[in-house]
């Protein structure tokens, strides 16, 4: 087991309400420190259904410590990185890091050359901190507000 005491494996249908639950409070008590509260409402809003059936078919891992989901990601067939959530109570430790390299490893093996993802305000300095490159600062609309956001991306060799 890696010195933080987090393993890694593919996600499972009955992880669902773990992943969820993951997003709900990255956004809510992490990412609220760049986006205002109706952004974080509108953000955070969760369709149970369209989950379990997009997590499903994303290819996606999660981080498993002490028998409990603490993060998770997935890769996109075209090479987008959709999502990179690590719960609020295991913040730095690394978590974001191993999901990034299972990610990178699965890009790898199917030799897509490059990932890209949409980071938020939040996430930009980790993104940039792994080799990311900013491409473009862009506004997304999403459930009724409009998010600032920068398309990033990673080459892969
Ligand atoms: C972004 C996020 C996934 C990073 O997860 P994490 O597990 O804390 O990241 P790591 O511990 O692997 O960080 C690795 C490195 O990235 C950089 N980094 C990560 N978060 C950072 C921050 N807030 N500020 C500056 N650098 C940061 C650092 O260089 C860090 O290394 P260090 O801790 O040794 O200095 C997490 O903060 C999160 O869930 N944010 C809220 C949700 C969100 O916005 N998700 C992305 C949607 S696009």
């Amino acid at each position: 087991m890696p010195a933080n005491g987090t393993v890694l494996r593919a996600y499972r249908r009955e992880d669902l309400d773990g992943v969820i639950e993951v997003f709900q409070r990255a956004v809510r008590e992490v990412a609220s420190r760049d986006y205002d509260p109706d952004q974080i409402a509108a953000w955070s809003k969760v369709d149970r259904a369209e989950w379990d059936e997009y997590r499903l078919r994303c290819p996606t891992w999660v981080a498993v410590r002490d028998a409990r989901i603490v993060g998770f990601s997935d890769l996109e067939p075209d090479g987008h990185l959709d999502m990179m959530f690590v719960h609020p109570d295991c913040q730095r430790t690394g978590i974001a890091t191993m999901l990034l390299e299972r990610v990178e490893r699965a890009a790898r093996d199917r030799s897509l050359g490059i990932v890209f993802t949409e980071a938020s305000l939040t996430a930009r300095p980790f993104f940039l901190a792994r080799g990311f490159e900013i491409i473009m600062r862009q506004n997304v609309v999403a459930g009724g507000e409009t998010f600032l956001n920068f398309r990033m991306r990673k080459r892969i060799v």
